[in-house]
């Protein structure tokens, strides 16, 4: 059975604290000189939380902002111009539990003739348990998995995102959580199936797919810069964020998480700093297959660079794409 590494959601926040007062390496190389000016950057879950405070900064720093969301259109992009003073901010309609919505959204970035720069695959869920979505699949597996390998395969496919042979590449940027070291190895008698699970397991999926994603975009760097970096692939835990993640937790729960948010967690705009640090600053142009913890460089866990793992993962995605999605080809 897949495992990540807690079941209790308190624990797993507890955790949260130490990251809280951990030293933060390389936060004095962050600086205003990190810019954006000229760039397009793509944030998914922008309308709240780290999101959110993502698209604040790079419109700050001079970036054009696409912000790619489920809710909150127009408002939250709205209030990104406001507090930014930046007019270069845009919102667009995705629903990353929806695969037909993902898509769509590339679709139309195409047809405008959109080139993005930067991608950051932001979005997820924390849910209680079990959600089937319309395509038959766990809204966890789709929503924090699955839909980051349609978004990317699709970005590429129809060009939005660029291979590079010149610098600066292109860049994806995943946001993981470090919860992901000491998962279980990939479990394919789960992959990709529903079934029923309460609110342990649905802790414990949270950290198990953070470390499938990391082994797909590990994949994807694998496959896509051979020779040379084409496309910055990099990947980040931004540490304990005082955001909505806790938002479909059961009230009992959600009071208690959130009393412990709001006394040791980030708020976004300063847990958004290293995320801001990896897309823009020199120090991370043209590294792939980085990861930061915060502000700290670290390994992931071991397995994410089994490259029989990764090979294995990337041809069961593609299978099961093939299944369920009648506009893959
Ligand atoms: N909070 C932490 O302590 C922490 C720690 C480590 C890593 N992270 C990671 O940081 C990232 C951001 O999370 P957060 O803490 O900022 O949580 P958040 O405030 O809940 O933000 C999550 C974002 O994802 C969006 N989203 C969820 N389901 C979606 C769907 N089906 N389609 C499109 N967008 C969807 C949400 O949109 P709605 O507003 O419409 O729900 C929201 O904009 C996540 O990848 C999370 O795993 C968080």
């Amino acid at each position: 059975m897949a495992e990540g590494r807690f079941t209790n959601p308190v624990v797993a926040s507890l955790a949260g604290v130490k990251d809280f007062f951990a030293k933060q390496k390389l936060s004095s190389r962050f600086t205003a000189n990190d810019r954006a000016d000229g760039k397009t950057i793509l944030i998914t879950g922008a309308s709240s939380g780290l999101g959110f405070a993502l698209a604040v900064s790079f419109a700050k720093r001079g970036g054009k902002v696409i912000m790619a969301c489920r809710s909150k259109i127009p408002e939250a992009g709205e209030r990104v111009k406001k507090i930014s003073g930046s007019e270069k901010v845009e919102m667009r309609y995705i629903d990353l539990s929806k695969i037909e919505t993902i898509h769509h959204f590339v679709d139309s970035l195409a047809e405008d003739g959109i080139v993005v720069d930067i991608c950051i695959l932001n979005a997820a869920v924390a849910l209680p348990g079990a959600r089937r979505t319309a395509s038959g699949q766990d809204e966890l597996f789709l929503v924090n998995y699955l839909s980051n390998v349609i978004l990317t395969q699709l970005l590429l496919k129809k060009s939005v995102i660029k291979l590079r042979d010149s610098q600066p590449p292109s860049k994806l940027i995943f946001i993981s959580s470090d919860s992901h070291q000491g998962a279980s190895i990939i479990d394919y008698d789960e992959f990709g199936r529903y079934f029923e699970y309460g609110v342990s397991k649905a802790i414990s999926n949270y950290s198990y797919f953070k470390l499938v994603l990391n082994t797909y975009a590990t994949e994807l760097s694998r496959k896509l810069n051979q020779q040379s970096v084409k496309i910055s692939i990099n990947l980040i835990c931004p540490g304990p964020v005082h955001s909505n993640i806790t938002k479909e937790a059961p009230w009992l729960l959600r009071m208690i998480l959130n009393g412990i948010f709001w006394v040791v967690f980030k708020a976004p705009d300063k847990a958004a700093r290293p995320v801001v640090y990896m897309a823009l600053s020199p120090d991370y142009e043209g590294t792939t297959n980085e990861y930061l913890h915060m502000f700290n460089p670290k390994l992931m866990d071991p397995k994410v660079y089994q490259e029989e793992e990764g090979k294995k993962l990337w041809e069961r995605s593609m299978e099961l794409l093939k299944t369920i999605d009648p506009d893959w080809d």
